[in-house]
């Protein structure tokens, strides 16, 4: 989605730093960048459709004066990515300069009313009324600030905007309403932003302002306020993070960096293995569980429900975020929801939390922060995976299964279930397993050149890996583009059968049954559903940890430690797939950190 950041400093030029923070942001919006800045009673403002790089090389950026401004990465959602609909938008005499992230779902109302009021607009954006709205109240003899205030109040739907204004250029004015917001405080100089890897370079000293909590920067303070105008104390937060964990320190690209920091995000998160037995102790009396969540960690909480349900004997629902409101309502005190967040702002998730709070217990896995999921819910546990900028996420994937592991195991203590001694020694070794795997990376580089060319890839498995097989074929199609289909292994033959022939790669994923805990016949029964692909002439890759792969004729074959336990077998299979797609976005000339459509954080419904 959009980005946005603000900036003001008693001395320093706002544009290079502006410039240098939304190049942080652009894993959110892509299509078009801008920048406005105040100086010398003007509005100084460069934006355009494009890249930030060509839009830089374009009119130079960073060559503005003044030292306040705001800047924007947009993710056009009303009106095509051209220059006039990208931010910042200002009113009709240039006094005014805004940028926003969200939707104004009565923009078309307003508008109309203000243009029958006299108000000129240029762009097909929802996002332009908040110009004319600021300038509409400032004309009225509003002051700033509650020229804001009357401009919210009129708006419906989600935002998060920075304002400038001619008149007061001390001062810069954000409020947000269901899309993110942080405020960066430095020394003599401040920041609100969308996100906080946009200005960890400057401070990791963060605020997190909640809904319609009006922020109001200068160089020396942040004042936050609510909508009647009291000061409100909030509190500060300092970030563990560091400017080098947002960088791609030597590798070509953020995911091909994260994929190699995922040995130490699960030794990380596994450290964090006492605060979720912390929360486990006020989760005793629950009968039932309810997962929620988008894509990829959806795709994680698939994989708790087979955990949850095979070890806990707990009944286990998961629903996709923005599907949770057409569902029956099955919530009661003895019910846990569980939203999985790398983000922590997603807004179909976001709304769904809103809706199970005070109607069950809620618990929010996320990597982020102070987001806004966190806010809503009565139990946080932190994934340690440290910033993702790439927008395929990777490493977030795995500290959120970690966490979903070390949750069935400490539910499990407290049941004195057998899982819970099997599994706390297991865990500890999937880091060595992972770096185990990535020894294999000639391998599986030589997989990708070989399959780039594929046009239809399957994924199956079976039982726990099963959602493995989702995620490795969403991979595939978010950065390689090309059409992918996770199944589980005995599905293929009900329909998608027919579409297997010589041109179509099947990857198999096959778990040794070596498990301790489970005993199941998924490996000979997803050999025998690899067989039946095989002999209509598919392509067959294997991932297996089954005895040095000796019984397994396939076409390609990725070796995975036979001691692994199968129950842990997604903790590691991920790995090759996430690196299969890498490097056949690689060898198709594509860029796998920005996969075109897409945005890292999905803050609209
Ligand atoms: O931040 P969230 O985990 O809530 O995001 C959910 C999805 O948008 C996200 O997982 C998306 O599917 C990723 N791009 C997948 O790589």
């Amino acid at each position: 989605m959009c980005g946005i950041v603000g900036y003001i400093s008693k001395n320093k030029k706002a544009s290079p730093i502006l410039l240098d923070a939304i190049k942080k942001l652009e894993y959110r919006g892509y299509d078009s960048v801008g920048i406005a800045t105040i100086d010398d009673e003007k509005i100084e403002l460069k934006k355009d459709s494009g890249k930030i790089n060509e839009v830089d090389k374009k009119v130079n950026l960073s060559d503005m004066r003044g030292c306040i401004g705001i800047a924007h990465v947009r993710w056009a959602t009303h009106g095509h990515p051209n220059k006039v609909n990208s931010h910042p938008h200002t009113d009709h005499d240039n006094r005014i300069a805004i940028v926003h992230n969200g939707i104004i779902e009565n923009h078309e109302e307003l508008k109309k009313e203000l243009i029958m009021e006299g108000h000129i607009f240029e762009s097909e954006t929802d996002s332009e009324i908040i110009a004319h709205l600021i300038e509409k109240f400032i004309s009225k003899g509003f002051n700033f600030q509650d020229a804001m205030i009357e401009t919210v109040k009129l708006i419906d739907g989600s935002y998060a905007i920075g304002a400038i204004l001619v008149d007061c250029p001390n001062k810069l004015i954000a409020i947000r309403n269901e899309s993110p917001l942080v405020v960066g405080l430095g020394n003599d100089y401040n920041f609100i932003a969308s996100d906080i890897p946009s200005f960890l370079k400057h401070t990791k000293k963060v605020i997190f302002p909640d809904d319609n909590e009006l922020v109001i920067v200068s160089s020396e303070n942040v004042t936050i306020k609510d909508l009647n105008g009291n000061i409100l104390d909030k509190k500060i937060e300092t970030m563990a993070w560091n400017e080098e964990m947002a960088q791609k320190e030597g590798y070509d690209h953020f995911m091909l960096k994260e994929i190699n920091e995922e040995s130490v995000v699960v030794a990380d998160t596994l450290s964090g293995r006492k605060e979720i037995e912390k929360i486990v102790v006020d989760l005793g009396s629950i009968n039932k569980i309810c997962f929620v969540a988008c894509g990829t960690s959806y795709h994680g909480a698939l994989t708790g429900k087979y955990l949850f349900e095979s070890f806990l004997n707990i009944s286990t629902d998961v629903s996709y975020s923005s599907e949770f409101k057409y569902l029956k309502d099955v919530l009661n005190e003895n019910v846990l929801t569980i939203f999985v967040s790398q983000s922590g702002e997603t807004a179909d998730t976001l709304s769904a939390i809103k809706m199970a709070k005070n109607r069950s217990k809620t618990l929010a896995i996320v990597n982020v922060l102070g987001s806004s999921i966190t806010r809503e819910a009565d139990h946080v546990i932190y994934t340690k995976a440290g910033p993702e900028i790439a927008v395929a996420a990777t490493k977030t994937y795995l500290s959120q299964l970690v966490s979903i592991y070390l949750l069935a195991i400490y539910l499990s203590k407290n049941r004195n279930n057998k899982f819970y001694e099997n599994m706390t020694s297991q865990i500890e070794k999937v880091p060595d397993y992972i770096n185990e795997l990535m020894l294999n990376e000639d391998k599986i580089k030589e997989i990708a050149n070989k399959y780039k060319s594929t046009t239809l890839f399957f994924f199956l498995g079976r039982g726990f890996i099963y959602p493995t097989a989702l995620e490795g074929a969403l991979k595939l199609k978010e950065v390689a583009y090309i059409p992918a289909e996770g199944y589980p292994s005995g599905e293929l033959k009900h329909g998608p059968l027919a579409l297997i022939d010589e041109n179509v790669a099947v990857m198999v994923l096959a778990p040794s049954e070596n498990s301790e805990s489970i005993s199941t016949s998924s490996y000979k029964d997803t050999i025998n559903n690899m067989e039946e692909v095989k002999s209509r002439g598919a392509q067959v890759i294997a991932i297996t940890s089954y005895k040095n792969g000796e019984n397994i004729d396939v076409n390609d074959i990725i070796q995975v430690n036979n001691q692994i336990d199968e129950l842990l077998s997604p903790l590691v299979y991920i790995v090759p797939l996430q690196l299969l797609s890498y490097y056949i976005s690689i060898y198709k000339g594509l860029d796998p950190d920005k996969p075109k459509n897409l945005a890292k954080c999905v803050t609209v419904k």
